[in-house]
């Protein structure tokens, strides 16, 4: 299966980034896939000279399409003035509006204080919501105290990814354990 990740980010180095890299890697080390990684420092300058889809150049069509073309989205963003970046909500609008439905979402954020931990809840998920995805129910949320430098360094935001993944891996039946290719991977009851 293809997985895409993004970053809203628009600096780095970035903490957001560095989130988003570790779910990354542990689903490639659990599960058989393909991963490609976009970040929006990158992706912004050449998606904003497009105001329309069909004012994309060749290289933004391309990002455009590694996002409608995925199996799984993992995307993160550093909250922003209490929302996602303004620059990941450009690329969600130059997206089909057709072309994510049906596709696990994993959501992801940083911020500067605990107080806006909802925005996953209360503007990541409704844009997903838009684009009728199955978003994964454990959102994944830090704050610049959860990282030393640019690293995390949080074990109960660590853990959180490991519950994220294992709810990711239950309600898609073709992710495929590597090492146990007839079983998928089962979510742990919660203790
Ligand atoms: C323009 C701007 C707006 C921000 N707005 C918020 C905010 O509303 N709430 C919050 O908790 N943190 C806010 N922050 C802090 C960032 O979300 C936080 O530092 C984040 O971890 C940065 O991620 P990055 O390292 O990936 O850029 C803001 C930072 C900037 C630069």
């Amino acid at each position: 299966m293809k997985v895409l990740a993004l970053s809203g980010n628009v600096k780095r180095p970035s903490r957001t980034a560095a989130l988003v890299s570790v779910l990354v890697k542990r689903l490639s080390e659990r599960f058989d896939v393909e991963t490609d990684f976009i970040e929006l420092v990158d992706a912004a300058p050449v998606l904003f000279k497009a105001l329309r889809a069909d004012q994309l150049d060749a290289a933004g069509r391309a990002i455009v399409d590694a996002v409608e073309g995925a199996d799984i989205l993992v995307v993160g963003s550093p909250v922003y003035r209490a929302s996602y970046s303004g620059a990941l909500k450009h690329l969600f609008d130059l997206v089909d509006y057709r072309a994510l439905a049906g596709k696990r979402v994993l959501l992801v954020a940083t911020g500067g204080t605990p107080l806006h931990g909802l925005m996953t809840e209360h503007q990541f998920r409704p844009l997903f919501g838009f684009f009728n995805t199955i978003t994964v129910p454990t959102a994944i949320y830090a704050t610049e105290s959860d990282f030393i430098g640019h690293e995390l360094a949080s074990d109960a935001v660590s853990d959180r990814v490991d519950r994220a993944l294992a709810e990711l891996a239950s309600i898609t039946p073709l992710l495929r354990s590597i090492g146990s290719s007839a079983e998928p991977a089962r979510l742990k009851q919660r203790a």
